[in-house]
């Protein structure tokens, strides 16, 4: 038996992109993104609404980052999904984030944040908000890093969005080996 829910956006899993900018004042603001994920070689897309403060700052700078949303920083990252930077210009201070600039892109990298992506600005379609960015570089605080120097997910753990019950699932041990465990079957 299976059950029908007809037409849902829904789907497992959805990140938690804290896309971050400069606003016109050289304050910075972030809000939360789940619409979005890796696009092509190298880049990322991400769907922002037209109206938010996001989509005027990174059409103004070019330029936008992209931190991994984390367990330990919930709150602020719902915080970021809830206020607009439209109404409430200090939304990143009240979240209890910092900023400081990349030196790839135009963009505030937000200290707070274990894992970030800087991108600068591919193309904005004014009519669905379909943002694409190209990845110049990702950077990573020591805290999040493992023995090899690599990103460890145990350190990091990054969260996820839950369509379905409006919860932040956290990311959980690995369940296998990519592009190894198929060959079994080969
Ligand atoms: C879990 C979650 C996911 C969200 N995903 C998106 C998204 O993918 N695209 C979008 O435009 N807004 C999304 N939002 C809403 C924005 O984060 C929200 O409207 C925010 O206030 C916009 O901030 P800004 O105006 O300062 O840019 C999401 C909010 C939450 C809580």
């Amino acid at each position: 038996m299976r059950k029908d829910f007809g037409i849902q956006t829904w789907l497992y899993p959805m990140p938690v992109l804290i896309i971050g900018t400069w606003n016109e004042d050289g304050t910075a603001n972030a809000m939360n993104a789940a619409w979005g994920g890796i696009y092509d070689t190298n880049k990322i897309s991400v769907c922002i609404d037209p109206g938010h403060k996001t989509a005027a700052n990174l059409l103004r700078n070019e330029a936008f980052t992209v931190c991994i949303g984390e367990a330990s920083l919930v709150t602020a990252c719902d915080y970021l999904g809830i206020v607009s930077g439209n109404d409430t210009p200090d939304k990143l201070a009240r979240a209890g984030v910092h900023a400081e600039n990349s030196p790839f892109v135009h963009a505030p990298r937000l200290s707070e944040f274990g894992m970030i992506l800087e991108c600068r600005l591919v193309s904005f379609d004014e009519k669905t908000g379909c943002t694409v960015g190209d990845i110049v570089n990702i950077s990573a605080d020591q805290r999040v890093l493992d023995e090899e120097g690599k990103i460890s997910p145990e350190k990091l753990a990054p969260i996820c969005f839950d369509p379905v019950h409006h919860t932040y699932l956290k990311l959980g041990e690995a369940a296998g080996k990519a592009f190894s465990d198929g060959k079994k079957l080969q």
